[in-house]
């Protein structure tokens, strides 16, 4: 059974790194927006019983989502045997929770829109707090992989003497695997969150670290309030100035350009969200994403074998 890759429109570069790494078939495709905004979608290449992989970074998710469900709705009416998608970044992960009355539970919902029309998904580092594996949301196969091997890789090439710190506790999964794997000392801070833009950070006690160069890592980085908070934190106890990674580089509005001019060293993330801060490439992640990808029916087939 033959895998063919269809690159969703910014995901071109990616695509061709992975069908070359995985001498998988790249797929043809048209894929735009009609003059009203809405989508047109064409699928050009043979799919009749090949498994499809759709490579699409879902930031900006509700830009996309339309359009997926039509790629997906149309590779299935022209035979494809099984729909994966391969998300770089998978979104919708941080709205866990209810926290007032009437606030929609989107984690959760976005799961089951996805788990609706694709058959497994595939994707790295996702957002899990309160929930601690996708199968918790998703009714479809979800496989996550890790960047913290990379993120350690690049510290031990470009640092020397680092010291990692990790914004907030939920980061601590991510600052501790990285430390660990990069032969440095880590801490974790602690955020309260008062508002989207409103971020407090506490007073990190890392005195004895003053000679490192301070690490932050995290897994997303959107608005930089939580970097920057905590930049601002390193500047007042005389740290010097730190370098920060993040993972997943969202960076709404000018924030990256902000979190520079709050003192960050240099910035610098994964590419699975594409940015000017990406210097640290993912797709060697997906070496073996051919045999990780299974639909719901190939599970229940291995767990009767
Ligand atoms: C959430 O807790 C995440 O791990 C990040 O700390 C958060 O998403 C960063 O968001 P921002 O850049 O808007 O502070």
């Amino acid at each position: 059974m033959s895998f063919i890759y269809f690159s969703f429109p910014g995901n071109e570069n990616y695509t061709k790194l992975l069908s070359e790494q995985n001498k998988g078939i790249e797929g043809q495709a048209e894929i735009r927006r009609f003059p009203d905004g809405e989508s047109f979608v064409r699928v050009l290449s043979d799919v009749k019983d090949k498994k499809a992989i759709i490579v699409c970074s879902l930031h900006h998710p509700d830009d996309k989502i339309v359009t997926l469900y039509l790629f997906a709705s149309t590779l299935r009416s022209l035979g494809a045997k099984s729909v994966f998608l391969l998300a770089p970044y998978l979104p919708y992960l941080r709205q866990d929770k209810i926290f007032n009355p009437g606030e929609a539970l989107s984690s959760a919902q976005f799961a089951s829109l996805l788990s609706g029309f694709i058959d497994g998904i595939l994707t790295i580092d996702p957002h899990l707090h309160r929930i601690s594996a996708l199968n918790q949301i998703y009714t479809i196969p979800a496989q996550t992989l890790s960047a913290a091997p990379l993120i350690s890789a690049w510290i031990k090439n470009n640092i020397s003497q680092p010291f990692i710190i990790g914004p907030d506790s939920e980061s601590e999964q991510w600052a501790a695997t990285v430390a660990a794997g990069a032969g440095a000392p880590f801490t974790v801070l602690q955020k309260t969150r008062h508002g989207d833009r409103d971020v407090e950070i506490s007073v990190p006690r890392i005195k004895e670290y003053k000679d490192h160069t301070p690490v932050l890592v995290d897994d997303i980085i959107s608005t930089g309030k939580t970097m920057a908070g905590t930049i601002a934190h390193l500047k007042q106890l005389g740290q010097r100035a730190p370098v920060c990674i993040g993972i997943h580089a969202l960076f709404g509005g000018d924030s990256y350009n902000e979190l520079l001019s709050a003192g960050a060293e240099r910035v610098v993330s994964c590419d699975t969200v594409p940015h000017i801060s990406n210097q640290i490439r993912t797709v060697e992640l997906f070496a073996a994403c051919e045999s990780m990808l299974k639909t719901k029916t190939d599970e229940q087939n291995q767990v009767k074998n």
